[in-house]
């Protein structure tokens, strides 16, 4: 199969490099869904609770300034926190069309059905694709939409990979359509570094067990031999990439074998990158939307100055018919 031996590939170079780096991707799957889930339960994990405060508090007034007629959500897994833009949106039996797209089928056509029951005037589309391969629905939704990447998925890509996937929705955003995007605050006045870093290292060992599958994941897909209780999980804030970065750190010196491949050598402490977690500031998810081809119209913090949350709109005169 081509796209595997692709895919391999990938894997080793990003194995080669100096730190040895892996793409996240391959950590969402169905066990790395429902450990994400366990974790957006956990006491330190903030960002969804201040996510779901923040929408619920400013729902109706950014649906009544918007009148959309669609919602499309980016990652929409449970489409939990979705459900109080949907209530909002169909309030009094509106007609409204909402598209959940995400690459796991897995929840998605079952939270689709329930949320037909539950709104009646709710036409609800699935799509499965691929989001890094672009924030485009296939099917054009009703105007004015409002587009939605939200949970801090953002800041999974790095700010080039984050810009490039903005500016490919907003080519094709009309206007009255918006952009809503949740956004995970740097620390700073009321943020402090040990909360933010507590997020990324709860005291259950949720979050070590959502690391280590990543290399399950690795050895089910590629027949590599990951051995889990070899390494340690870190996670910790980096300054100067304004980013949590997430590894595995090797316990002791030892080998993993590729299949067709170079065998790897980890050095006892050295460490495999699984996944980084860009945290932003007013100014930079500004110049994000701006760089995309869009503007920030307006923004929005929870009291605890945690999680942000941008509204970006096609600027006058862009955007396309
Ligand atoms: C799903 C990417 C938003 O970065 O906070 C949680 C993933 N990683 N704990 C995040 C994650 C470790 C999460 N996102």
């Amino acid at each position: 199969m081509r796209e595997r031996r692709e895919e391999l590939d990938e894997l080793a170079r990003g194995l080669a490099r100096t730190p040895k780096t892996v793409s996240s991707r391959y950590i969402y799957d169905e066990r790395g869904s429902e450990l994400f889930e366990a974790i957006t339960r956990l006491p330190e994990y903030y960002l969804t609770r201040a996510e779901r405060g923040l929408l619920t508090r400013i729902a109706r007034g950014l649906i009544g300034e918007v009148q959309p007629r669609a919602l499309v959500e980016f990652g929409a897994g449970s489409a939990r926190k979705t459900r109080i833009l949907l209530s909002a949106m169909t309030e009094g039996g509106r007609a409204a069309v909402y598209v959940p797209v995400d690459v796991s089928e897995d929840f998605m056509f079952d939270t689709a059905r329930r949320l037909r029951d539950e709104y009646p005037s709710l036409k609800v589309r699935p799509e499965v694709a691929d989001m890094t391969r672009g924030l485009r629905p296939a099917a054009r939704p009703p105007a004015p939409c409002i587009y939605a990447l939200l949970g801090s998925t953002i800041g999974n890509f790095t700010h080039e990979e984050a810009v490039r996937m903005v500016a490919g929705l907003s080519s094709g955003m009309r206007d009255g359509d918006v952009f809503l995007l949740g956004a995970d605050l740097r620390p700073g006045p009321g943020k402090s570094l040990e909360s933010l870093e507590a997020a990324y290292n709860d005291a259950a060992g949720v979050t070590v067990e959502f690391n280590r599958n990543l290399l399950r994941v690795l050895n089910a897909r590629f027949g590599t031999d990951f051995d889990p209780s070899r390494f340690r999980h870190r996670a910790w804030y980096d300054a100067a990439n304004t980013r949590i970065e997430m590894h595995l750190e090797a316990l002791s010196a030892h080998a993993v074998a590729l299949p067709g491949g170079p065998v790897i050598s980890f050095r006892e402490g050295e460490t495999l990158r699984t996944e980084i977690s860009c945290k932003y500031n007013r100014a930079a998810v500004s110049s994000l939307l701006e760089q995309a081809g869009l503007e920030m119209v307006r923004w929005w913090t929870d009291e605890g100055c945690r999680f942000a949350l941008a509204l970006g709109a096609v600027t006058s005169g862009g955007g396309s018919p």
